[in-house]
């Protein structure tokens, strides 16, 4: 029994080490600015790959915790998210509070491992129906007060030296190599485009379930190899999306605090490059410094069915959401990036990361801006096959790698007429 899935997760390593090796060596054929020849690569990375196995971990890279000005919350926000019974909704009421008195709201708690979690007798007591809840959220609901895992693997040059107009920073995970590898020969490409406009690319990634195959020395190789990858110290889930998006603003702020923007997306999106970056070169100075842009969601409430994944029940939070910008592509400025983490700060985390980003900028006093560009939910069934649809957006979710790499091709080949 324990040999067979032994050999089962030995198994799996392999695979997934082969169709790295394998998209790896597909992309020296087809990149013509790399030097070595295929075989070359090929032997070096199984090397690599080799000594990386052997090498203990890298101590973590504990990342400064920026300095937290003041914070002022719009009193929009304030109104919008009614004072009730519901635990979440007396957590934020106080914490609010807390903030107008000037006291640090929510300590955003260097000692990572030690992280005071909630106690279950303080969540019985306040919660009385918790014992309904599905357990991925009681797991969150115990651990919404850790803010700051440390890094695993930290990239800390990426946008050293030559200025930064655009950020992808995408959302991934451990397994999904081949999705990376998609988005660095498309729309991630690191590439100083026309105009002088600068684009660097980082994929955030936890750590994978310990019921999953151990994939952290391929992850590290690949940090290695392409200098785009970092790892924070937190188990990949559902409800732990909301604390990727505050580590990777938080890495943000400390690695790249002059970027211009910022597009926070998912690994599974096309991106049209060239448009974003001519809309985002549009933009009227005082828009530019206050984007948070994207496909808007106005009226979003709740979802109260205990079989959704995204199940909210009543006395966790009860009212409607603020207007968000869907996770799947956000572009924001980079001037707003400290004034919004500080606010995210005062904010209780809540475990859908961008209704929780919306409200953090609603707080902030930013409205989101929408932009006809971003497909958050696909396009009709019928334009799919459309390379004209693709031309034309920004953003489309969701495509598979092959997709992704035909797409490209085909929006940037000279035959297209649209
Ligand atoms: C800055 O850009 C120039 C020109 O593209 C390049 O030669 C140089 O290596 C870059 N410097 C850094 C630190 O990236
Ligand atoms: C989030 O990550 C932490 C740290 O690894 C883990 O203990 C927790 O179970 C995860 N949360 C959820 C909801 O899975």
């Amino acid at each position: 029994m324990r040999l067979t899935r032994r050999f089962r997760a030995v198994l799996i390593v392999s695979t997934l080490l082969l169709v790295f090796l394998y998209s790896n060596l597909r992309n020296e054929a087809v990149s013509r600015s790399e030097k070595l020849p295929k075989h070359a690569v090929a032997r070096q990375a199984g090397e690599e790959v080799r000594i990386q196995v052997q090498t203990p971990v890298r101590a973590p890279a504990q990342t400064r915790v920026p300095s937290q000005p003041s914070v002022n919350i719009s009193s929009a926000f304030r109104t919008s998210i009614p004072e009730n019974g519901a635990y979440w909704n007396r957590l934020l009421h106080s914490s609010l509070k807390r903030t107008d008195r000037g006291e640090d709201p929510l300590k955003r708690d260097p000692l990572w491992p030690h992280c005071q979690q909630t106690s279950r007798e303080l969540i019985e007591t306040n919660v009385h129906d918790v014992a309904s809840y599905p357990p991925l959220l009681r797991n969150f609901l115990r651990r919404m007060t850790c803010r700051s895992p440390p890094f695993l693997v930290d990239q800390p040059d990426k946008c050293g030296g030559n200025a930064t107009f655009l950020l992808f920073a995408i959302k991934s995970m451990p397994a999904h190599f081949e999705r990376r590898q998609a988005v660095r020969n498309t729309w991630g490409r690191e590439h100083l485009h026309d105009g002088g406009l600068r684009v660097r690319t980082a994929f955030l990634l936890g750590t994978a379930s310990p019921d999953d195959p151990d994939v952290s020395a391929l992850v590290r190789f690949e940090a290695e190899r392409y200098g785009d990858v970092l790892q924070a110290d937190f188990h990949e889930s559902l409800f732990n999306l909301t604390l990727k998006m505050d580590t990777f603003l938080r890495w943000t702020l400390e690695r790249c605090p002059q970027v211009s923007f910022v597009f926070y997306g998912d690994d599974d999106v096309m991106v049209n490059t060239r448009n974003l970056l001519s809309y985002l070169g549009s933009l009227k100075p005082s828009t530019a410094a206050r984007l948070y842009a994207g496909h808007v969601i106005k009226t979003a409430s709740p979802v109260r069915d205990p079989k959704s994944k995204y199940y909210i029940p009543m006395s966790f939070y009860e009212g409607v959401y603020p207007a968000y910008v869907g996770g799947g592509g956000v572009v924001i400025s980079g001037a707003l990036l400290r004034p919004v983490y500080s606010t995210c700060g005062a904010i209780p985390f809540f475990p859908i990361d961008d209704v929780y980003v919306g409200m953090c900028f609603s707080a902030l006093g930013v409205s989101p801006q929408a932009h006809a560009g971003f497909h958050t939910f696909d396009i009709r069934e019928r334009d799919r096959e459309n390379l004209c649809t693709y031309k034309k957006s920004i953003l489309v979710h969701r495509r598979s790698p092959q997709e992704l790499k035909r797409i490209w091709r085909g929006i940037h080949s000279p035959l297209l007429t649209c």
